[in-house]
């Protein structure tokens, strides 16, 4: 079984999405996805509306999901960590022990070769055009992550 980790700052808008995406992607497949936030203040919530509406349009349902936030165990039990953004990456550099820690750390869209972006947006403080956008970019780098485990 292949476990990968989905890491943004709360939990609750990017990371839900990246879970659920991937989940749909590898379906059949021995893999177990999480999600985790690197910020404490939405634990035990569920995703924000505008991530599970988004997701419900494109035939994802994500509103199982529960907000934790990320552990220095997670490196542990995690064979790939993927981040959003340059802060996320960071954060969750800044407790990796070992050398193989920081190996399984990697952002999300860097998974994509035909793409400019390397962070996705926090799309929090915006508006649903946001989460449209962010489903997107999730949506694209997801394909190539699967397309990945697939041959592995
Ligand atoms: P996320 O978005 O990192 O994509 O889940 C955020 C959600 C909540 C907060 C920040 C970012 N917050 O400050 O509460």
């Amino acid at each position: 079984m292949i476990k990968v980790l989905m890491v943004c700052l709360g939990n609750i808008c990017r990371s839900p999405l990246a879970e659920g995406i991937l989940k749909s992607k590898v379906d059949g497949l021995s893999v177990f996805v999480d999600s985790a936030g690197t910020g404490g203040w939405h634990i035990g919530e569920l995703p924000d509306l505008r991530s599970i509406g988004i997701a419900r349009q494109n035939r994802i349902d994500i509103s199982d999901q529960r907000c934790r936030k990320f552990i220095a165990r997670d490196f542990d039990d995690f064979d790939h960590i993927y981040v959003m953004d340059r802060n996320n990456l960071s954060d969750v550099l800044s407790v990796a022990k070992s050398e193989t820690h920081r190996k399984k750390v990697k952002m999300i869209l860097s998974v994509e070769s035909e793409t400019d972006t390397m962070e996705v947006p926090d799309p929090y403080y915006g508006g649903e055009r946001g989460f449209e956008e962010v489903f997107i970019l999730l949506d694209r780098a997801c394909e190539q992550i699967a397309k990945s485990l697939d041959n592995e």
